[in-house]
């Protein structure tokens, strides 16, 4: 099939950002991997690279399920999309690490975030199969910063109060103004 038929059954969505209180949200399990689901995680790929950003959650396009993309390959012309249903940490390290985190519904700010550097996560896959999978690196910051927006937690939580009410102020001005 074509590259235009590909392109055709995906779409980019809006990805919702700050002050949207959506964002806050607990989101709810995926019971059963449907069509629906699937053309969900295409068109959270397909956004997520459009952005562009290196994860995504569902809720980031206002659907409060627990699905999460991402794609962490570094070589210029390389995909690895991966696709996490309800994904957990099972256990943490007890060693942390440091990373500039962003988000894609916090554009253009980045902070230095402390998380533990290796978790063992579970996570169901497009097949309906469940994997168990030790993650370290940028994958560990990644997936626990994902799985963190399924629980309506934002990376600007783990800031001072100081920095997360001037992002806060921020972010409701431009909406503000945007608006007008
Ligand atoms: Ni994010």
């Amino acid at each position: 099939m074509g590259r235009g038929h590909y392109i055709a059954a995906m779409a980019i969505r809006e990805i919702i950002s700050l002050p949207d209180k959506r964002l806050r949200l607990v989101s709810k399990p995926v019971e059963q991997v449907t069509r629906e689901i699937r053309t969900l995680a295409d068109d959270m790929l397909e956004s997520m690279y459009d952005a562009p950003g290196i994860g995504l959650a569902a809720i980031q396009l206002a659907v409060p399920l627990r699905l999460v993309t991402m794609d962490l390959s570094k070589k210029e012309g390389e995909t690895n999309p991966r696709v996490f249903i309800n994904p957990e940490v099972l256990t943490s390290s007890e060693d942390f690490s440091v990373y500039e985190e962003g988000c894609l519904s916090i554009p253009e700010y980045y902070e230095e975030v402390e998380r533990p550097a290796k978790v063992r996560i579970r996570y169901m896959d497009l097949d309906g199969k469940v994997h168990e999978e030790d993650a370290e690196g940028l994958f560990a910051t990644c997936i626990q910063h994902e799985i963190d927006h399924l629980n309506g937690v934002l990376f600007i939580d783990y800031l001072s109060k100081l920095k997360r009410d001037r992002v806060m102020k921020k972010f409701t001005k431009a909406a503000r103004l945007a608006a007008k």
